[in-house]
């Protein structure tokens, strides 16, 4: 096994903790990279076609590698009601990106995540974990430049 994955061993090799590896791979990574998937299956020795079903089944993992600034758009129903279908809008024509992908300098990454927490202040997202709320097209423009330019 690559030595980049040797944290696994932690872990003991029990197939049913396969989903306790992968959750350890994206808490050290930020994702789960093909590589990652090679690892796990020769560690808990699961085809790797059968550690991708699992990454496909749940939600929680993250196939592509995030940006540095992780966007997370609201999508509880609250920020729904109140436009976050507009913020992803705005988000594609602004950064060219739709929920689940990383631009090409991995700078952004976008995802939707439920309800953050916040809903009398929706629409709402946040970047890094840090929460921006009543976005309009004008102040999210300016928070993404804001980033940019760090
Ligand atoms: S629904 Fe968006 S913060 Fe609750």
């Amino acid at each position: 096994m690559d030595e980049q994955y040797s944290f696994l061993k932690q872990i003991d090799p029990e197939s049913s903790n396969l989903i306790k590896g992968l959750q350890q791979i994206q808490a050290v990574e930020g994702y789960v990279s093909d590589d990652a998937i090679r690892a796990a299956a020769e560690y808990f020795n699961i085809p790797e076609v059968e550690v991708e079903g699992v990454l496909s089944f749940y939600a929680q993992f993250k196939r592509v590698k995030p940006g540095k600034y992780q966007i997370c758009v609201c999508d509880g129903t609250a920020c729904h009601i109140k436009g976050a279908p507009l913020v992803h809008e705005w988000l594609k024509q602004e950064l060219g990106l739709d929920p689940g992908e990383t631009d090409a300098d991995g700078i952004f990454s976008v995802e939707t995540v439920a309800c953050l927490g916040c809903c009398s202040l929706a629409p709402v997202m946040s970047v890094n974990g840090k929460v921006y709320a009543k976005l309009d097209r004008k102040n999210l423009k300016k928070i993404l430049k804001e980033y940019a330019e760090k």
